[in-house]
């Protein structure tokens, strides 16, 4: 490995050349199902046709031009995201952290408006908003933030899925503007909260005049079953809502979406982005939506989610190390009573790709196009890996 990288992460030993489906394929043609999709990304696996025909054909004719022109394809997949989600308007960037600086840019902006010189955004424990400044900031994870220090001003903490915390931190902070929230915390450890708590902090917000952020970039684009998370819940339109992740499947580009009083906030040079919503990024994205209509992935979502979900508590739910399997739709979370890095590495052994959060959390993300040979693969080869892990712990934790 070079040291020409930055080790901005610890990398496991394996680089893929090949990807089909849920499938990669490493550099001496080992084959790995992939039940983890680039953290959310790939959504339709890899190099789906309608993608990459899509991408080709784009890059042939133009790729990039600028934000001082008009881009129709920009404009189309605006049209398609307003379509599904009940939002109003859309400003594209390249990334979940770009688009929640633009979503906390904008409630600034809300603020001002209001006469508040310095408005606070309420966040939550345990969320994860992204690495820059602002984001970090937002994030309610010490480790994200530690060697940030100044942060940036301006945000205040509550727990997560307790509505009592964020109603006292509201009487507390006349100058909060807005909550910023996940529908499902996904590096938290997949949190699923309580299935009234979005419609409450909705009307909480509406009744204090808040507005209400949604971070989707992990939850949205058909992950949870729904478009979008927050389409599980009764009357809930959040003001502002983010995405990124599987709204290219791999092509860069995100979104920061507005709808009631967060439209009209942005005027012209109050916000922007060179590369954000080019051709060939919103051409990709387009193939992506198109597709999951098309092929009705979401029923699949449900269907094989479910399954799935039971299959894990059948398998692990009554060991003594588990402490809890949830699920939303195709995000898994596997808690277990110790901390479980390793199964990684270990895993990845067995040519199964997952993912390790919160230190004791398996989360899986699978592509919403596994179908259901695949989907109890990862079952079948992840409940045996835990259950002899677990084995395993309890004999080092005896000695
Ligand atoms: C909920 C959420 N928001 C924001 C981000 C940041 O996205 P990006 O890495 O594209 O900046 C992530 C990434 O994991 C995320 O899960």
């Amino acid at each position: 490995m070079t040291d020409s990288v930055m080790p901005t992460y610890g990398r496991l030993n394996v680089s893929f050349v090949k990807g089909e489906g849920a499938w990669l394929t490493d550099s001496n043609g080992q084959r790995y199902l992939d039940a983890l999709s680039g953290i959310a990304v790939c959504n339709l696996g890899h190099c789906h046709p309608r993608v990459t025909a899509a991408i080709q054909d784009q890059a042939s004719q133009l790729i990039h031009t600028s934000n001082v022109y008009r881009i129709p394809l920009q404009e189309q997949l605006a049209d398609k995201l307003v379509e599904i989600s009940g939002m109003e308007q859309v400003f594209f960037c390249n990334s979940g952290a770009e688009a929640n600086e633009a979503a906390i840019k904008l409630v600034r902006k809300f603020g001002h408006a209001k006469g508040v010189s310095k408005p606070v955004i309420i966040v939550m424990d345990g969320s994860f908003h992204g690495r820059t400044m602002a984001t970090l900031t937002a994030t309610g994870n010490a480790k994200v933030q530690a060697g940030f220090d100044p942060l940036v001003p301006g945000f205040v903490r509550v727990p997560y899925n307790d509505l009592d915390a964020l109603r006292m931190a509201i009487g507390h902070w006349p100058e909060a503007v807005a909550v910023m929230l996940e529908p499902v915390q996904g590096e938290g450890g997949i949190k699923v909260p309580d299935s009234d708590y979005l419609a409450s902090v909705r009307s909480i917000c509406t009744q204090r005049k808040l507005l209400m952020i949604l971070d989707e970039v992990q939850t949205g684009i058909g992950r949870t079953g729904k478009w979008f998370a927050f389409q599980h819940a009764q009357d809930v339109i959040p003001d502002v809502m983010t995405l990124a992740k599987g709204l290219g499947n791999g092509m860069p580009i995100g979104a920061c979406l507005v709808a009631g009083s967060a439209v009209g906030l942005f005027q012209p040079g109050n916000h922007g982005s060179t590369f954000g919503g080019n051709p060939l990024a919103c051409r990709a994205a387009l193939a992506v939506l198109q597709t999951i209509e098309t092929e009705k992935l979401m029923d699949n979502v449900n269907t094989l989610g479910e399954q799935m979900f039971q299959a894990f508590k059948k398998r692990l739910d009554q060991h003594e190390g588990v402490k809890e399997v949830r699920h939303a739709g195709f995000m898994f979370g596997i808690e277990l009573a110790v901390p479980c890095g390793e199964l990684v590495g270990l895993a990845l052994e067995k040519g199964l790709l997952i993912n390790v959060t919160s230190e004791k959390v398996i989360r899986l993300l699978p592509p919403l196009i596994i179908n259901e040979a695949e989907a109890m693969q990862i079952v079948d080869q992840l409940s045996d890996l835990v259950t002899e892990f677990l084995s395993t712990r309890t004999v080092v934790s005896v000695a």
